[in-house]
Order: C-alpha cells, then sequence, then structure tokens
C-alpha cells in the first residue's frame, strides 16, 4: 500500500515562546523540523512526505531541508497552512489528493522524537483500521470540571489514553471528512482523530511511545537535548582481566560457573569457591578500574562465608550498569586436568548469562589442560582465568 506522511508545521508555537516558531528551533544543532522530517524520509516505507508550513517561514523552511543529509527527493514541495491546525491537514490532504495515497500519516512537526518502530505500527494500524491514533496508558488521574473547576466526574483510568501523533487514515476516507468537516464550517479540530470519530469514522488506538514527546513549552527543549545527549552518548571500551585459584579438599563437587559440578575432590574455600566466577568479577572489577573481589568482600567479614559466588559477578556488573556503562563479553578458561568442562559448558554459560544479565552470545567458556606440570598439573588445585569487555560513557573534559 502506498503510504504519505504529512506533517504539519504551520503553527506559530506561541506557547514555546523564544522568537522564531519552535519547530524552526535548535536542537544540538539541527532544527526540530530537520530532525521530525528525517524520520519520516529516512523510514523505507513511507513513499512520499509533505510539509505544510507557515508563509512567513519560507526561508526558514528552506534551510532546514537544505540542512538534511538524506536523499530529500521523496519531499514534496511544501504548501502553505491556514489558521488551525485542522486547517493545515486539509491543506496539505489536498495537495496530496493529486497523488491518491492509500495510506497518511499525519504527524506534528513538533513531534522529533518519532521512531521507525513507532511509524510501523502506525501503518500496520492503517491498514488493519480505517483511522488509527497512537495513544498511551495515563499515569495522572483525570479529573473532568466545570468552568469553575468544579470536578464533576473521574473516569476509569484504565480506559484512557492520551494520544499523539502520527495517526494513521486510509487516505480518501481522512480527506471526505475533512472536507465534510469544513463545509459544516468546523475548523476546530485539534487532532485527526477527533475530526475521524466526528465523521463517524471507527477509530482506533494502538500502542504509543512515551518518549514521543511534543515540544510545547520552553522546557520541553532542554528536555529534548539531552534526550539526544543521551543517543548520542559515546563510550570507551575497557579490557579487564581476573586469575584465581583454589586447592582441592575433601568434599564431592565443585562449584563451576554458577553450577554445582560432581567431583571426586571439593575446594577450600571462603565462599563456594567458584573460580570462573571469581576470575569473572575480578575481571569486571578490573574493566572498571575498581579493587578487586577482596576489595568489595572481604574474606574477613562473616557475611560472605561459603557465599554463593553469583553475588560477586552480579555486584561487579551492577556497578557497571550504575555508572551508565555496558557489559559487551565476558570470557573465561578453566585450567585443571578434571572435572571436564565440556559436559557443563552450556549450563554454566547459561547461568552466567541469567546472573550478569548477559545474551548467550555474549559469554564465553573454555578449558585446558596444563600437560600434568605444576599445581593443576598435579590436580593440587584448580585455576581460571578471564577476561571482561566493558564500555563505559565517555567523561568529556
Ligand atoms: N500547526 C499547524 N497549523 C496551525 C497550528 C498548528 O500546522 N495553524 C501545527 C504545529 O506547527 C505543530 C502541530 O500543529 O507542529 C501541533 O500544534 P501545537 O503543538 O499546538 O503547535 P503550535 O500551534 O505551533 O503551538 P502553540 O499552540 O503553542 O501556538
Ligand atoms: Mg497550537
Amino acid at each position: 500500500m502506498s503510504v504519505a506522511a504529512l506533517i504539519v508545521a504551520a503553527g506559530r508555537g506561541s506557547r514555546a515562546g523564544q522568537g522564531i516558531p519552535k519547530q524552526y528551533q535548535p536542537l544540538l544543532g539541527q532544527t526540530v523540523l530537520a530532525r521530525t522530517l528525517a524520520a519520516f524520509v529516512a523510514h523505507p516505507r513511507i513513499d512520499r512526505t509533505i510539509v505544510v508550513i507557515h508563509p512567513d517561514d519560507r526561508a526558514l523552511y528552506d534551510a532546514t531541508l537544505a540542512s538534511l543529509p538524506a536523499a530529500t527527493s521523496a519531499v514534496l514541495p511544501c504548501v502553505h497552512g491556514g489558521d488551525t491546525r485542522q486547517d493545515s491537514v486539509r491543506s496539505g490532504l489536498e495537495a496530496l489528493a493529486e497523488l491518491g495515497p492509500e495510506i497518511v500519516l499525519i504527524h506534528d512537526a513538533a513531534r522529533p522524537f518519532a521512531s521507525a518502530d513507532l511509524i510501523d505500527r502506525a501503518i500496520a494500524a492503517a491498514k488493519e483500521w480505517v483511522a488509527a491514533v497512537p495513544g498511551i496508558p495515563v499515569t495522572d488521574t483525570i479529573k473532568v470540571i466545570d468552568d469553575r473547576s468544579r470536578v464533576l466526574s473521574t473516569p476509569d483510568r484504565a480506559s484512557l489514553r492520551a494520544v499523539q501523533t502520527p495517526q494513521a487514515f486510509r487516505f480518501p476516507n481522512l480527506l471526505d471528512a475533512h472536507r465534510r468537516a469544513a463545509a459544516a464550517r468546523l475548523h476546530a479540530f485539534t487532532d485527526d482523530g477527533a475530526l475521524a470519530e466526528w465523521a463517524g469514522l471507527p477509530v482506533h488506538v494502538f500502542e504509543g511511545d512515551s518518549g514521543n514527546i511534543k515540544l510545547t513549552h520552553p522546557a520541553d527543549f532542554a528536555e529534548a537535548e539531552r534526550r539526544m545527549k543521551g543517543e548520542t552518548m559515546t563510550y570507551v571500551t575497557r579490557l579487564g582481566t581476573g586469575f584465581d585459584v583454589h586447592a582441592f579438599g575433601d568434599g564431592d563437587h565443585v562449584w563451576l560457573g554458577g553450577v554445582s559440578v560432581p567431583h571426586d575432590r571439593g575446594v577450600v574455600a571462603h565462599s563456594d569457591g567458584d573460580v570462573i566466577l571469581h576470575a569473572l568479577t575480578d575481571a569486571v572489577l578490573g574493566a572498571l578500574a575498581d579493587g578487586d573481589i577482596g576489595t568489595h568482600f572481604p574474606p574477613s567479614d562473616p557475611q560472605w562465608r561459603g557465599a554463593s559466588s553469583d553475588r560477586f559477578l552480579a555486584h561487579a556488573v551492577g556497578l557497571v550498569r550504575e555508572r551508565g556503562g555496558i557489559v559487551d563479553h565476558l570470557d573465561a578458561t578453566l585450567l585443571c586436568e578434571r572435572p571436564k568442562l565440556g559436559p557443563h559448558r552450556e549450563a554454566m554459560r547459561n547461568r552466567i548469562a541469567e546472573i550478569a544479565g548477559l545474551r548467550l552470545d555474549q559469554v564465553s567458556l573454555k578449558a585446558t589442560t596444563t600437560e600434568r606440570l605444576g599445581f593443576t598439573g598435579r590436580s593440587e588445585g584448580i585455576a581460571a582465568q578471564a577476561a571482561a569487555t566493558i564500555r563505559l560513557p565517555e567523561v568529556s573534559a
């Protein structure tokens, strides 16, 4: 189905203040409209995009269009809007009528955070239904009041949705609804969903996106820039290593990689003696340059006696996340003659991935004997070495 996007940018942005209309205000050097437009122009399912502007903004619009890096051939010549948003939408629809798209998405220029997923959902909703609007559950309790601020009722929050754009429609139906509304001298519908309802079209709500905010007041611009800085966060990659040894002692199992492995020996240890988890924990702490397992869990502290080592690794990974970082990869090598790693490898990888909150492909486990040499070769003890790759947000000077 052919899909057109119609972006309304003819408002004056009176609530946002600050001189030029809000859709032409810069956000980290790029105008709000440039960002909004780029999301639609770059979307593979959108065939054509049209922008409705205010006649006074021609130079600002041309500069915004010129600033777009992507191919802008899919952007149709802009058209002029009207006094109300509804009039602006109709002006865009009339300009699209010749082209005759099957689906049209109507979007506010003032919403620069429409994601590709949200646009996909809008298109899918228009295919399924005639008219559909993105909505998010409301978190505040809403009151209906009269003109003297007296509460008339409190609607059930579960049945309320806060509605956004892009709103999605079968093009011929929306064009007809707009023409009828104008003919009835109605001009003040603030969204196309409401106009469609008035026209008797069934309107559905699909899942919106809480990040898809509309810039309305001056404070919204600072919030938008903070959000964008988060998106463009740069990271530095850090590598840490770890090593751990435990002596074999009496027992019938050893803990390795968070899994209990049957063996004819146990290990002598303060905690559960899991050399793989200990080496991994030290590797993560090493990447953070934040001490070692003994600094965080002193062996002198009785609370770690017999402690299950998954807490150590979970703690280290938690420290990475607290600093806004990401764990990319954990890799460990077990050094011993026995027990053999092979039969338990997948169980251990799964357990480590679970403890660290990673995907399985981010966890690697290997094993080697030491050719009967040294303490591991003589089966006096068991050792593991590990590496962790993490990313931490770059701290600007
Ligand atoms: N809009 C439009 N034509 C109008 C009024 C609004 O194209 N006559 C557009 C705005 O440019 C905006 C969207 O509709 O992208 C949503 O409207 P709103 O957030 O109310 O923007 P403004 O009307 O510009 O702001 P304000 O109401 O504060 O003046
Ligand atoms: Mg307005």
